[in-house]
């Protein structure tokens, strides 16, 4: 492995884009190349088939790009692909699932822990296997309309509010102290779950937890480096929407956007 690695990132669009700025915070002496799969989101509602074939596409094409590590920043990918990934590429590679389910078994101490995902996420029931094998109870919410409610800049919404009453308030009457965000969209709802969620339950960002296992992988790039990051952008559906809508979940400007064409 280099000194300086270059870090390639999917998902499905601009959510993981949650997870790159985790890991831009966390592992900072590395640079970096992203694939959005804009052109094919939402990944979230399709079948396990269709996500694992535009995921080994999405990876290969990274590794086309010559990266030393791969991140699948998207859990929906993570949750019905990981195993048909791994199996495609040769490239070492980490999903967003087990960090999450190991950072929550850390921490809850009743062994009952909530995760608010996909739906696709949900049917795999990949973060409850996860937990279960780390002797934890899960319960596992869908809560698809979080997605779109994000993307349109509807975080602190009062009607998304609402929309997290609807789905949450009879989880929070069970004995559960940690949930999940077990999506890369998640994280800009954070203030508002935050403040709809009992104070005994902590709340776990997998995007958080998952730079935290990079930079346990990748112990020199996890230290500051002399130059900051390049970042490289790929999309497969309009380079300004990317542009536009990925800035809001990277927290900073995004320059170098280059479409691609998986499907030719
Ligand atoms: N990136 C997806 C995830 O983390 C959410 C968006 C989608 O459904 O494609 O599950």
């Amino acid at each position: 492995m280099k000194q300086r690695p270059l870090i390639g990132v999917f998902d499905s669009g601009v959510g993981g884009l949650t997870v790159l700025a985790e890991l831009l915070r966390q592992v900072p002496n590395a640079d970096y190349v992203y694939f959005g799969d804009t052109a094919r989101l939402p990944y979230g509602s399709k079948s396990a088939a269709t996500v694992a074939k535009y995921a080994i596409g999405a990876a290969h094409y990274l590794e086309q790009q010559g990266i030393d590590f791969l991140v699948i920043g998207c859990n929906t990918a993570c949750a019905q692909a990981y195993d048909s990934v791994r199996a495609a590429v040769k490239t070492p590679m980490i999903g967003v699932i087990e960090p999450g389910a190991e950072a929550a078994a850390g921490v809850s101490r009743k062994k009952d822990v909530i995760v608010l995902a996909t739906e696709g996420t949900v049917n795999s029931h990949a973060y409850r296997k996860a937990l279960e094998a780390r002797g934890i109870k899960a319960e596992e919410k869908a809560c698809p309309l979080f997605v779109p409610l994000v993307e349109e800049g509807w975080g602190e919404h009062s009607v998304t509010e609402q929309v997290a009453h609807i789905y949450l308030d009879d989880l929070f009457k069970g004995a559960a102290d940690v949930m999940v965000l077990g999506c890369t969209h998640y994280p800009l709802l954070r203030p508002l779950l935050r403040r709809i969620t009992p104070e005994r339950i902590q709340i776990i960002d997998s995007a958080e937890s998952t730079a935290r296992k990079v930079a346990e992988a990748l112990p020199h790039a996890a230290s500051g480096g002399v130059s900051a990051p390049d970042v490289r952008f790929f999309a497969t559906d309009s380079v300004e929407k990317f542009r536009r809508a990925g800035e809001k979940f990277l927290g900073q400007r995004i320059v170098d956007v280059t479409h691609v064409d998986l499907e030719s």
